[in-house]
Formats: structure tokens, sequence, C-alpha cells
């Protein structure tokens, strides 16, 4: 069985995937940045590649001996992890520079992780470079899958994070839907087509709640209020934010976004958002 290099094989996604590929014997490849994410992926494979993937001189010979690519590289939607380059340099320019090696190798196929939304959202920056991203994975040479999901579990640790503090903020009535997914359920929807799949698939979680069941079952866990901001008030706040940071507006205008709308795709997986949040030790949060 040939290799998969996992690429954000630290991540919340990627990470599951790796150990989904231990657990099946097939030989994966964690690119990863940091010392200590490379800590983290070491036990589920003994080949780490370190590099900083806005450097195209750093991924040189990443993709030797891989017959596979699955990428789930970004920059965290996370309100906590503010960095300061945003979603053009490492989604966008990472993910470019990840597909010039894809070109140069043998690689026999590109998973591509983008967003639900990714051609609809324009007006917002994740969905657009998305977008931008799967127009590229499109022009490949060899065949692709470009997984769209809903939001994952984990990233919904901001709403608990912040209920730690004694509230959970929702936008808006609450009452827009979604069924959100465990990215241990994703990564199994990632090696069931590993070998060959649909161009796009759309993928959700087991069962859709409200923002508003969501927001309850978060009070259960942290006995935190709920409070409900008016749309219009968090849009008024952006414009002050985006003039000092814009990568945490642009995170805040994607969290007003989703959780505002409706974000249903297909029903994946079996673990239930109660069980995720019945197994979490807040703790382990910030
Ligand atoms: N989270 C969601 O709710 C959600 C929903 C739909 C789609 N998605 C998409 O799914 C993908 C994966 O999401 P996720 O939540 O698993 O992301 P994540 O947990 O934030 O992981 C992102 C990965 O990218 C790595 N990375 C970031 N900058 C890098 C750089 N300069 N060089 C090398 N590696 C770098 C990170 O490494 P470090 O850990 O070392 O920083 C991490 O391994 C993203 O494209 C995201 O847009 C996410």
């Amino acid at each position: 069985m040939g290799k998969v290099l996992v690429a954000g094989a630290s991540g919340a996604l990627g990470f599951e995937v790796l150990k989904l590929l231990k657990s099946r014997n097939i030989p994966g490849r964690a690119l990863v940045h940091s010392s200590k994410a490379k800590e983290k992926v070491k036990p589920y494979t003994d080949d780490v590649f370190v590099a900083d993937i806005r450097y195209p001189e750093q991924l040189e010979n990443l993709c030797n001996d891989v017959d596979i690519v699955f990428s789930a590289l970004g920059k965290s939607v996370s309100l906590f992890k503010p960095r300061l380059s945003d979603y053009d340099e490492i989604d966008f320019l990472g993910n470019k520079n990840i597909l010039q090696q894809v070109k140069k190798s043998g690689v026999k196929r590109f998973i591509y992780t983008s967003i639900m939304g990714s051609d609809t959202a324009f007006h917002l920056k994740i969905a657009k470079v998305h977008k931008k991203i799967q127009n590229l994975v499109e022009q490949l040479p060899v065949g692709f899958t470009i997984i769209k999901p809903v939001g994952f579990y984990t990233g919904l640790h901001d709403l608990l994070i912040i209920g730690k503090r004694g509230f959970i903020p929702v936008a808006g009535s609450g009452t827009a839907r979604t069924n959100s997914i465990h990215p241990r359920d994703l990564a199994e929807i990632v090696l069931d087509n590993l070998y060959q799949g649909p161009q796009y698939l759309e993928v959700g979680g087991p069962l859709t709640h409200s923002r508003n069941e969501m927001a309850e079952m978060i009070r259960k866990k942290t006995n935190a209020r709920i409070i409900h901001f008016p749309v219009a008030l968090i849009r008024a706040g952006l414009v002050p934010i985006s003039l000092v940071t814009k990568s945490l507006a642009d995170n805040i205008n994607y969290f007003n976004y989703v959780t505002t709308h409706d974000m249903v795709a297909p029903a994946f997986g079996k673990i239930t958002f109660q069980e995720y949040l019945d197994q979490l030790d807040l703790n382990e949060l910030p």
C-alpha cells in the first residue's frame, strides 16, 4: 500500500487521519511545522517532515515516495489562536506550494479539505480562499476529492472556552441548524475515500441541532449563562476589530455567518455532540 502524506497532521482533522492510517497499517508521512507538533505525531509515524508551508524551498522532496496527499492544513478558525498570517498566506499559499510538489512527483491522488459554503459564501474570507484552492485542485493532472464538511465539534471549543468564563454567546435568534461532526468520524470518511471517491463530497455529522440546542448542551457542561447577541451588534463590532487585527475579524465573521445560517450536509458518522461533550475534560481547554 502506498504512502499517504498528511498535511496539517497535528491539527484536529489531520491528527485523526494520521491515527487511523496507523491503525490500518497504511504508511503515513506527517507534515508539521513545529517541534511541539513533531512530538505530538511521533507515536503515529516515524516519517515526519518538518516545514513551514509558506516557504517553497522548505518543501523540496515532500512528496517523494508518496502516492496520496491529504491536506487538512490551514489557519485555525478559532478566535483564541490568533496568528499574524491570514488565510491567503497559510491556506492559499501553503496549499499552492504543496500542489507544486504534487505535480513534480509521482503522487496519484489529492484529497483536499475545503468547507461547506465554499461555492457560495464568497463574502467570507475563508470560503473565498478555499474556493481559490479548489480551482487549483481541479486543474491537477491527478485524481482528486474535495471534501466539504460542516463545522467540527472541535471548532466549537471557543464556545466552551468562553463558557468557562461564565457565558455562552449565541448570535441572533439561535434557530439556525447544523449537523457538526467529530473530526474522528470525518477522518473515517477520508479513509473510506482514500483510493477513490467522488470529486466533491459534502459531509455532516449524525444529528442536526439548532444553535440554541447546542448552546443548551454547552450550558449544562459549563454552568454558564446563554446570552443572545444581535447580529447587527456583532457586525458593528467587526469594524474596529478589523482595523486592529484583520485575521481575528475574519474568524469572527466566519463564526457569525455559520452560526446564523443553516449548515446541514448529508449525515455521516456516529459520535453525537452530546457524546463528545460527555467525554470532554474542560480542564484541557484554556
Ligand atoms: N474546524 C472546523 O470547524 C472546520 C470546518 C470545516 C472545514 N474546516 C477546514 O478543515 C481544515 C482542517 O481544519 P482543522 O480544524 O483540523 O484545522 P487545525 O486544527 O487548525 O489544523 C491546521 C493544521 O495546519 C497546520 N499549519 C498551520 N500553519 C502552518 C504552516 N505555516 N506550516 C505548516 N503547517 C501549518 C497546523 O499546525 P500547528 O498545529 O503546528 O499550528 C495544523 O496542523 C482547514 O482547512 C479548515 O478550514 C474546518
